[in-house]
């Protein structure tokens, strides 16, 4: 998505299911998730430059590594096109579960893409493995180690509230401390699900790196009772590998009252209402 004034969104994505289906050599694990986007985000501006750079503002810039490390950089540079100057207007809170790198480097890659024509970069779960679902940017089945990305038909309205609890928490940290590895994949997504029938699937699937992720940051585990608490949640689940955990409305109204309420107890989270497709 693009905004007129030449912007590029890059939205928070949440992974509505995510099972551990195995270990690749090299160390990669392999999943199978239910990826959906909200409609909250971050902002990418690209411009031609003479040499490779990135700032950043917005509400949560604050420590947002400017460096080659960036995934802006990585992913731009991987294109072996000319140098770009980017900006990242900075909502998404980091190492949150709700892929803001990946997210950040594919909006950057279409801003790429819309001022010089250039071509993706090969191989783009290299360089994040969220990157390639981020790029297709509309619900989808992820399996493999995040490579594979198989659309999904657009899922019903599902009201939402984001919730992190202000605790970083680092991917690898989380995969390297799993014990169990080899689970069964997400089941067959019904066909043309309402949202109820949607919110009972998935209430039949996990987030596998919930556990271990709570026993290393049990304020994950607040966020899931406070959330799970509020009028007309009927699902709360943590994304990724956390800290942010989302619940689910039947109802836009029931979601943004939550929204309020949490924010109201908790001013110290991040707390966003959303809808996710
Ligand atoms: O690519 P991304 O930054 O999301 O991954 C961070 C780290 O998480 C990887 O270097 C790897 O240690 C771990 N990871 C994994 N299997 C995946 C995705 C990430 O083991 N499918």
């Amino acid at each position: 998505m693009t905004a007129a004034d030449g912007r590029f969104f890059a939205p928070a994505k949440v992974n509505l299911a995510l099972h551990v289906t195995g270990q690749r050599a090299d160390g990669y694990h392999l999943l199978s998730s239910l990826v959906a986007f909200a409609d909250i985000g971050d902002w990418v501006t690209a411009r031609p430059a003479a040499e490779w750079a990135l700032s950043v503002n917005g509400p949560l810039a604050k420590g947002v590594p400017t460096g080659p490390d960036n995934l802006i950089l990585k992913a731009a540079r991987a294109t072996q096109g000319p140098p770009a100057a980017f900006t990242l207007e900075k909502h998404l809170p980091m190492q949150a579960g709700i892929g803001g790198g990946s997210a950040d480097a594919a909006a950057a890659l279409r801003a790429l893409r819309a001022m010089d024509g250039r071509p993706l970069p090969d191989g783009p779960a290299a360089i994040g493995a969220d990157l390639p679902v981020c790029l297709h940017g509309r619900a989808a089945l992820m399996t493999g180690i995040g490579d594979i990305v198989t659309p999904v038909d657009p899922l019903p309205p599902l009201h939402a509230v984001l919730v992190n609890p202000g605790v970083a928490v680092a991917t690898p940290a989380v995969f390297a401390a799993l014990a169990q590895k080899d689970n069964a994949p997400l089941s067959d997504l019904p066909d043309d699900a309402g949202t109820d029938e949607l919110i009972g699937w998935l209430a039949s699937q996990r987030n596998d790196l919930e556990a271990l992720a709570r026993s290393i940051a049990p304020a994950i585990g607040v966020a899931l009772a406070r959330l799970s608490a509020t009028p007309g949640c009927a699902l709360a689940r943590m994304s990724g590998s956390g800290a942010t955990c989302f619940g689910l409305y039947r109802s836009a109204p029931e979601a943004r009252d939550a929204a309020t309420t949490l924010t109201a107890a908790h001013p110290d989270w991040w707390i966003r209402q959303t809808s996710l497709a």
